[in-house]
């Protein structure tokens, strides 16, 4: 089969479209011809070598995500059969005509999606509905944070706290995007060109501040975020866009009764991974199916030139996802 391989460490140059060995499924296993997958961020910091994949996935082939169609089956799985579209995440590998996965690992596409749009969904709303929801309690008539809203993460969160009757504000640092937030339906879009946006946050909940923040920009804005959170609210750090680092007061933590905590699906233990397809599959699909949560695309690139779509992705440009079809 053809894929996209990491050559060696280092830019998008370093992304090669070669032959590879074929994969056959295992007992429980199912073997998905890839159709679409799309570009994560994790998978530029992998091929900067500065992110290696997790045991029992490919070392050298990036990719989180995938649509496409059920190709063979292993021993043991009655609940898929060849031919059935599904969409899920996996620990790496999808920049590949072929992944294997586990058989209740994912999830089967609602009809009327095309590949692309399906490849658009998985890492984005799973990592923004296990964080906001499933992690941070996030309910109707609170009020959700967002940084970096024009993210693939940041629109699918978005859609989410709209869904469940939560209201959303969000941060970008680009005015234009501000514009496309607010035709999106965002009301409440913040542009900070620095890292400051706690004031602008108080001013618009009344001085209270916001229930959950869903931290995807890290660095310095944990401290904003602190300011901005109110008692008793709930942080959750997704990303590290902004850095791995920076000085907060512990004091704010303690006297607001904050709870901060981090995440990161990419290593979670298979046991774990087939409890969030399951989740995806009872809490999303449906209102992916009904149209209320839509895909958001800012482009589409083929395949073999995964370079382009990852120079483009580190251009901080988009709005929405970048996808590739396979
Ligand atoms: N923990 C997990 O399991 C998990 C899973 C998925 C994603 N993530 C993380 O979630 C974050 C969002 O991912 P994504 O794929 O949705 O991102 P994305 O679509 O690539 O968008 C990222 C946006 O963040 C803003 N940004 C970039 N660098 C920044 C900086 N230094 N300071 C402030 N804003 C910055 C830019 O928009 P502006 O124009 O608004 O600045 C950029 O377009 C990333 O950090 C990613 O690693 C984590």
């Amino acid at each position: 089969m053809r894929a996209i391989v990491i050559s060696k460490p280092g830019g998008p140059e370093v992304l090669q479209y070669t032959e590879v060995a074929d994969v056959e499924p295992q007992r429980g296993e199912i073997r998905v011809r890839v159709r679409a997958t799309a570009v994560n961020r994790a998978d530029l910091v992998q091929r900067e070598g500065r992110y290696p994949a997790p045991a029992g996935v490919p070392a050298d082939i990036p990719g989180l995500e995938y649509a496409g169609d059920v190709d063979a089956v292993g021993e043991a799985v009655t609940d898929l059969k060849v031919g059935d579209k599904v969409f899920g995440l996996v620990g790496g590998g999808s920049y590949a005509e072929y992944i294997i996965v586990h058989s209740r690992a994912t999830s089967k596409m609602p009809n009327h999606l095309s590949y692309e749009e399906a490849a658009s969904f998985p890492e984005a709303f799973i990592t923004a509905y296990d964080a906001m929801v499933s992690q941070c309690r996030l309910s109707a008539g609170e009020t959700v944070l967002i940084s970096a809203a024009a993210s693939g993460v940041g629109t699918a969160a978005i859609q989410i706290a709209h869904a469940i009757g939560a209201r959303p504000i969000g941060t970008t640092r680009t005015a234009a995007k501000a514009d496309r937030l607010q035709e999106f339906g965002l009301k409440d879009v913040i542009v900070n060109g620095d890292t400051t946006f706690a004031e602008d946050v108080l001013k618009l909940t009344n001085g209270i501040g916001v229930d959950v923040t869903l931290e995807l920009v890290g660095g310095e804005y944990i401290s904003q975020d602190l300011q901005c959170t109110a008692p008793r609210g709930r942080i959750v750090l997704v990303g590290l866009l902004a850095g791995a680092s920076c000085k907060f007061n512990l004091g704010m933590l303690l006297s607001k009764r904050l709870e901060l905590r981090g995440t990161s699906l990419r290593a979670r233990p298979l046991e774990e991974k087939i409890v969030i397809a399951q989740t995806f599959s009872k809490s999303l699909v449906p209102l992916i199916g009904a149209g209320k949560l839509k895909s958001v695309i800012d482009k589409t690139f083929p395949l073999k030139d995964a370079a382009a779509a990852h120079e483009f992705l580190g251009q901080n440009e988009s709005f929405g996802k970048v996808v590739l079809t396979v």
